[in-house]
């Protein structure tokens, strides 16, 4: 009777090292997609996830533009817990590397061909010395202005292409009694805007040199001073609860007739599509006047993790968010193009259309730009200490050539 006891008992133990071992692929999941559109887009993630017999553990992180999801991630890294993915982008990606906490997933970007598929300038922003260690989602345009239809048409408005126009615009509109500019007063919000005002005024190889190189001749520059006369102007057109708004309920003041623009990046149109608006007919896109394109690429990296089950996770993960069908339901949902080259355009709308048109033309006259905004141009010390001072003029009665003064020392100081 004993041996029969022990022989079971050693069975069991087996069986339950066994399924304690491999649960299937699973993957704890952080990301701050939590707007309608935005989660309405991650859900297509979760549902290909699960089709393929994955468990998807969500860890949603709200706040737009990502500080408190990475905030987060800071905190269970630290605590040695990592998630087995993260919603990282940008040169982000080689921070995190270079603490040694990123796994690599070479073996599904080899196995799929994404050197393929990716754009190069991409493709490099996911790899860290030679092997890969992020997967690309998307082709966020962050130089976009959003516009409710009626309300131009009704004020005989046509879409502005400089600032000039966009300036005479708004005086028209608010003279009107009408909110020109719906935003939200948050500093990734005012860097959103910001950025946006450098490309137009400066023009491209300005934005380079000011937000890319972090040239101090061109931080103290004239241009420099016309920028933040511009954002001043800014200030004016906005309402005046905008502080602390939510960039997805300034989307809704445009969307519903309480304000005409909104510049925004394109997950702004997610917004509009989750609630029915028809591009071209409930709100018109263009991008923001002076040209270029400021691309800002979603992708996730996954952390060095022990299990198998969550090893098996992350390249399942990695593998379905490169698959031509993820690319195209879900960024017909987030308002982005697929990062992936391969797939048809032929169901999306205008604006998509018009994003990669445009994308295509900037890539070949050297104006695809990263934006800094969205954590594409710069590391996280440099890009904080312009978004302080953007936000700090836009919330004082600071002069533009203090805030210039600001922006140099701020800049030398961030090293
Ligand atoms: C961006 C992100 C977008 C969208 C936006 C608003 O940084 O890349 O996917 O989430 O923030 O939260």
């Amino acid at each position: 009777m004993f041996m029969k006891t022990a022989f079971v008992a050693v069975v069991a133990a087996s069986i339950l090292t066994t399924s304690a071992v491999f649960a299937g692929p699973t993957a704890e999941v952080l990301h701050y997609w939590t707007s309608g559109g935005e989660a309405k887009s991650v859900a297509v993630l979760q549902k290909e996830f699960a089709e393929n017999g994955g468990t998807w553990i969500d860890m949603p992180v709200a706040g737009g533009g990502g500080d408190a999801a990475m905030t987060a991630l800071r905190a269970r890294v630290l605590s040695g817990n990592p998630p087995t993915a993260a919603q990282i982008k940008g040169p982000s990606i080689q921070e995190w590397y270079n603490e040694g906490v990123l796994a690599d997933i070479s073996s599904v970007a080899n196995s799929e061909s994404w050197d393929k598929l990716i754009p190069p300038a991409i493709a490099k922003q996911m790899k860290c010395e030679g092997t890969w260690c992020a997967v690309p989602v998307n082709v966020h345009r962050v130089d976009w202005i959003w516009a409710n239809a009626d309300i131009l048409a009704k004020n005989n408005i046509k879409m502005p292409t400089t600032w000039d126009e966009f300036n005479a615009a708004a005086d028209k509109l608010k003279a009107a009694g009408i909110t020109p500019l719906a935003h939200g007063g948050q500093a990734w919000q005012d860097a959103t805007v910001f950025e946006t005002v450098v490309l137009g005024i400066g023009g491209p190889d300005f934005y380079r040199k000011a937000l890319m190189e972090l040239d101090p001749a061109a931080l103290k520059s004239d241009t420099m001073i016309k920028v933040f006369d511009q954002m001043r102007k800014m200030r004016g057109y906005v309402d005046s609860n905008f502080s602390g708004r939510d960039w997805n309920l300034a989307t809704a003041m445009v969307m519903n007739g309480e304000a005409a623009f909104q510049i925004m990046g394109d997950w702004a149109k997610g917004e509009f599509l989750a609630a029915g608006k028809v591009p071209g007919k409930d709100f018109l896109c263009g991008a923001t006047p002076g040209g270029g394109f400021l691309y800002n690429v979603d992708s996730f990296a996954m952390f060095d993790v022990k299990g198998a089950d969550k090893k098996a996770g992350q390249l399942l993960l990695a593998k379905l968010i490169m698959g031509k069908n993820f690319q195209k339901a879900f960024n017909l949902n987030k308002g982005s193009i697929p990062v992936r080259t391969d797939v048809s355009l032929d169901d999306f709308d205008m604006c998509a259309k018009l994003s990669s048109k445009d994308m295509a033309a900037a890539t070949a006259n050297g104006t695809l730009l990263p934006s800094y905004a969205h954590g594409m141009a710069l590391r996280g010390a440099q890009a904080g200490a312009i978004t302080d001072v953007v936000t700090a003029h836009f919330n004082s009665d600071m002069s533009s050539q203090e805030a210039v003064n600001e922006l140099v020392k701020a800049v030398a100081n961030s090293y």
